[in-house]
């Protein structure tokens, strides 16, 4: 593992995530332990930080401008001041939360997010946990003959499952998207392969959320084999668990990394506020 000089790093599984100690990530912070913090991201895939103080959402948004432009979501834009800021809420008797399937972020866009940074205002004392798996492993781990076929394949990307007027979310949880009339469609096609623009390593780039088939076939012939490659990407031994206290923050890097918000604690209020950062072409 990396020497660091400034932070600690504690590994959390031997796929993914680490827990990241020595740092107020509220205050200023130096340039090397900003480059040490995006090292342990590219290295952990993604990384954690307890007991810290981003409630105010300036704060919150000068930390996440360390690691690039602040993105806003096109769905979760509901004309509020500070759209850049989405706050994910659960509340008693939601039936449904955001993120509750594995995906990447918004991967709908030309230039998905980068990353997203995730702060617990308020969370139950269990459940509400995240899962968040490593999509390097995913790739690497696929057979010769299943590397050869997907490499040459781009999958058509879309918000039509999340936002929009024929969706109805918004009668069931407390996160409220766009549902009006106005509304479009965001439709991009991107590498089921990507390259990792910072490591340059290869990794698997679907999810069951945003992917709605592959480019040049029907959803009908799509469907065995993405199916096969959301089992596949998301198995156990790619991921690692959060379990959330107040004043949590969990920083992912959404290139490589599919994540799921389990909803199982349908008695409590679960209140996190979100940034994403601007990202790159898929290539
Ligand atoms: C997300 O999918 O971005 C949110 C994850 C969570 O609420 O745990």
């Amino acid at each position: 593992m990396r020497k660091y000089q400034q932070i600690k790093v504690v590994p959390l599984s031997s796929a993914i995530g680490a827990e990241i100690g020595n740092v107020d990530i509220s205050k200023d912070l130096s340039s090397t332990v900003i480059t040490e913090i995006r090292s342990a991201l590219l290295d952990h895939l993604v990384i954690f930080f307890r007991d810290q103080d981003l409630s105010d959402p300036e704060r919150h948004k000068m930390f996440t401008e360390y690691f690039g432009d602040l993105f806003i979501h096109p769905n979760f834009n509901l004309g509020q001041n500070n759209p850049e800021m989405v706050y994910l809420t659960r509340r008693p008797g939601d039936t449904a939360a955001a993120g509750e399937r594995w995906h990447a972020d918004t991967t709908m866009m030309e230039n998905p997010p980068m990353g997203a940074i995730l702060f617990a205002l308020e969370v139950p004392d269990w459940g509400g946990d995240t899962l968040f798996a490593n999509q390097y492993m995913a790739f690497e781990n696929l057979s010769q003959g299943m590397k050869k076929l997907l490499i040459n394949l781009k999958a058509v990307h879309n918000d039509s499952r999340v936002a929009g007027p024929a969706v109805g979310l918004n009668s069931k949880r407390a996160t409220k998207v766009r549902e009006d009339e106005d509304w479009t469609l965001t439709e991009n096609s991107h590498p089921v392969i990507r390259t990792h623009p910072e490591t340059h390593k290869k990794c698997l780039f679907i999810n069951s959320i945003y992917v709605h088939h592959f480019e040049g076939m029907s959803v009908e012939e799509s469907q065995g084999l993405l199916e096969f490659l959301y089992t596949e990407s998301t198995r156990p031994e790619y991921s690692c668990r959060f379990r959330w206290k107040n004043n949590s923050v969990a920083f992912w890097d959404n290139r490589c990394v599919q994540h799921l918000a389990i909803h199982d604690n349908h008695s409590a209020t679960r209140k996190m506020q979100r940034t994403q950062i601007i990202g790159d072409a898929v290539i």
